[in-house]
Parts: structure tokens; sequence; C-alpha cells
């Protein structure tokens, strides 16, 4: 990640322009750690100042890092240059470009919180790996919308590429943990999901795709007979997950060994050449499921003085049956406005922000804070917590 090292550094005024950056301020913690609010185009992030015996560190702070790192890079430079420090170590200069390139076919969770519609049916392939059985599907069924989760940063270049070469315009890709994404689907909206030769974490099962969770929510996305596809190489996997879907209350379960499926992915060629069995269960749901409302955007309706929260603040972790939040640290911008770090949702993935407390408002910075079903509980829990202080 971008970063520049110096021995002397000599902070700016704020506020401070310099090219098309504006540095607005600088909020300080307790135990001394710096951060500036720096703003390049519709990009707002903040740089951290850190200080050791041998000199200084400026880099990007990682929860409001942008999704591109030129903009960190050019923040940096900007910052360095503004403060006319000679850095003794730094990449900023680097042309390596780390993100992923944009694309029509890239979208980005909040697109799918905020604004996906679609009156099509839907597919969804659960870590699509080299993407054969996605491209595939899209070629097969133009007429509807086929997404591929994925969280391998290569896989999804790959695959924008081939929807690119081979000119097919239904696939939607996300760079997204595939465990919490069908909470923002529409109810009765998918005819399959695709999860195909998941990585069986033998060591960590709570990182497995398939739990009840995710079953329960596959069971809400799914139009009537619509089906979520397992396909496995790994025995344990299998057994685990057939414990998993017979736990339901009533459902309907098809299990195959060695069947070929129309297309083979790389991963089961090579299964294949070594004899291994291969397991599919597939889930027919039967029912019509309720629609949920979207939670919206995690906000704060009321305002609070800093000064209190400032006299009050203690490090502390808020738990709920399985979700938490953590209100980590305080840091003072001037007598009336400061940050609150605080990270928080459910144990599987956690959401980092600041509070943004300001004289007639308190908002996330930044301010993207998905509205999952846990962040919306744990958002609940910092509210209550902050409002009582
Ligand atoms: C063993 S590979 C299988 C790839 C492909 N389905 C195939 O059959 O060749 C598993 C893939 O799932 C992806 N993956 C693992 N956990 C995931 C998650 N929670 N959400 C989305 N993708 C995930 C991995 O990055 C990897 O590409």
């Amino acid at each position: 990640m971008p970063n520049f090292h110096a021995k002397e550094f000599v902070e700016p005024s704020y506020p401070s322009d310099y090219g098309k950056t504006n540095f607005e301020f600088v909020a300080q913690s307790t135990r001394g750690e710096k951060l500036v609010m720096s703003h390049l185009e519709d990009n707002d992030l903040l740089l951290k100042i850190n200080k050791s015996k041998k000199g200084y560190l400026i880099k990007g702070d990682k929860i409001t890092r942008p999704s591109q790192v030129a903009i960190l890079q050019q923040v940096l430079k900007d910052y360095r240059d503004l403060t006319k420090t000679n850095t003794t170590n730094s990449n900023i200069d680097s042309k390596k470009e780390k993100t992923l390139k944009v694309s029509p076919f890239l979208k980005t969770m909040e697109y799918f919180a905020n604004s996906f519609e679609t009156s099509k049916d839907i597919l969804v392939e659960v870590g699509f790996g080299s993407g054969r059985h996605l491209l595939h599907q899209a070629k097969k069924n133009p007429d509807k919308i086929v997404i591929g989760l994925e969280i391998h940063k290569p896989s999804i270049e790959q695959v924008l590429k081939q929807c690119e070469l081979q000119n097919i315009e239904n696939i939607l890709v996300v760079d997204y943990d595939a465990r919490t994404f069908l909470e923002f689907l529409n109810s009765n909206s998918v005819k399959q999901i695709f999860v195909h030769f998941p990585v069986p974490w033998d060591k960590k099962p709570h990182r497995r795709v398939i739990s009840t969770a995710f079953i329960n929510e596959s069971r809400r996305v799914l139009m009537q007979k619509g089906t979520l596809e397992l396909r496995t190489d790994s025995d344990n996997y299998f057994e685990y997950s057939f414990g998993e879907f017979i736990k339901q209350a009533k459902v309907e379960l098809h299990v195959n060994k060695n069947q070929d499926l129309e297309i083979s992915s790389k991963y089961e060629d090579r299964w294949k050449r070594q004899e291994k069995d291969i397991y599919d269960i597939t889930m027919i749901n039967k029912e019509i499921s309720e629609d949920i409302p979207r939670i919206g955007t995690l906000k704060f309706d009321e305002t609070i003085e800093f000064k209190k929260v400032k006299e009050k603040f203690q490090e502390v972790t808020l738990r709920g049956d399985d979700f938490f939040a953590h209100i980590e640290e305080i840091f003072k911008i001037n007598k009336d406005e400061g940050l609150v770090r605080v990270s928080f949702g459910a144990s599987q993935r956690n959401e980092h922000s600041y509070l943004y407390i300001k004289k007639d408002s308190v908002t996330y910075l930044p301010d993207n804070v998905l509205a999952t079903k846990d962040n919306e509980k744990a958002h609940k829990l910092i509210k209550e917590h902050i409002w009582n202080m």
C-alpha cells in the first residue's frame, strides 16, 4: 500500500490545498495517533501519521481507503509536496495498479444494496474461480441475469476480460463474500444458486459457504422450484453439508454421485484425472417467501455533543446474540468535533468505520456502511451506547 517515510516532518496548517487535494483537518487520539482528513474529487479519505523513534510514516488509513489505489497515491504525493517533506523511503511514485479495473460488468455491494432492480430471472454462482461455468450459464441463458461472486481478484479480472472478449452482457460480477451477499436480493427472485467446489475449510468450518444461515437465505431468495446446487469432491464437506440441509424442517433434496454436468471446471478436470468421487446435493425450493423491506442507509437522526462523548469515552465491546460493536478509540478535531473509531457487525464479516461527530450531525465516515441485518443490529447498539453516555 502507498506510504512514505521521513526523518523530519512538519505538519501544515489546516485547512490547506495542494493540487486538487484539500486537507481539511487533523484529528488526534489520546494515544497520539493522528489522522488527516483529505478530499480528492469525490473521495474522502484519512491519512495516518505514525511517529516512531526513527521518524515518521505517512500512509492511508485502512478504514477509509478509496477503491482505487491511484487516488491514495495522489493524495499522499500532494501531502508530501504540501509539507515539502524529504522522504527517506516511498512507493507513492510507482505506477503499479493493484486494484480491479473499472468494468461495466463489475458491480459494488453498494449497487446491490441500493440500486439493483431487475424483472429478469437471476442465477447466482458462488466462488466462480476460472469462470468456465459462469460464462457457460450466461451464454446459455441470455434472457437471465447471472451474478458471479468471487473474492479472488485475479479470477475476477480473468472473467471480466472474457465478458468483453465474448460480448457477454448478462453477467454481473461482485467482489464480495458470498456468505452475506444473498441478503441484498429480493425474495423469490433467483432461479438457481450454484456452489461448485467450495473451499472445504476443514480446519476453519466457520468460513464455509454452506451453513444453516446460507440455506435459509437461499430459500428466501429462490423462486418456487428454484434450486441451490452444491457440487463437491470432498467427502467431509459433502457429509457436513448434507447434515446442514437435512436440519431443515421440510426440504426436498436430490443427491447424485459422479454425474457429469454440461461443463467441467478446471478443478473438476483435475479431480476427474485423479479419479476422485464428485457429489451433488440439489435442494429444490417449494415455498413462496415473504418480501422483506430493504433496510436502507444506516443513519443517526439525533446529534450529540462531542465534549460529552469525549469526557465519558471508554473502549468497550458491546455484544448481541451473533453480532457485536467495538467502540475503539476517540479522536479530537476541535472542542466541538471529533471521530470515534468503531468496528461492528457479524463475527464472520466486520465493518470498520468512524462516527464523525459535528455540532449539527453524526455520520459514518466513510458513509457507505452496508445495511446488512447484522450491521443494522450493531448500529442500534452503537446508538444506544453513545446516546446513553
Ligand atoms: C476451489 S475454488 C472452485 C472454483 C470454481 N467454482 C470451480 O469449480 O472451478 C473455490 C473458489 O471460491 C472462492 N471463494 C471462497 N470463499 C468464498 C466466499 N466466501 N465468497 C465468494 N467466493 C469465495 C475462492 O476464491 C475460489 O475461487
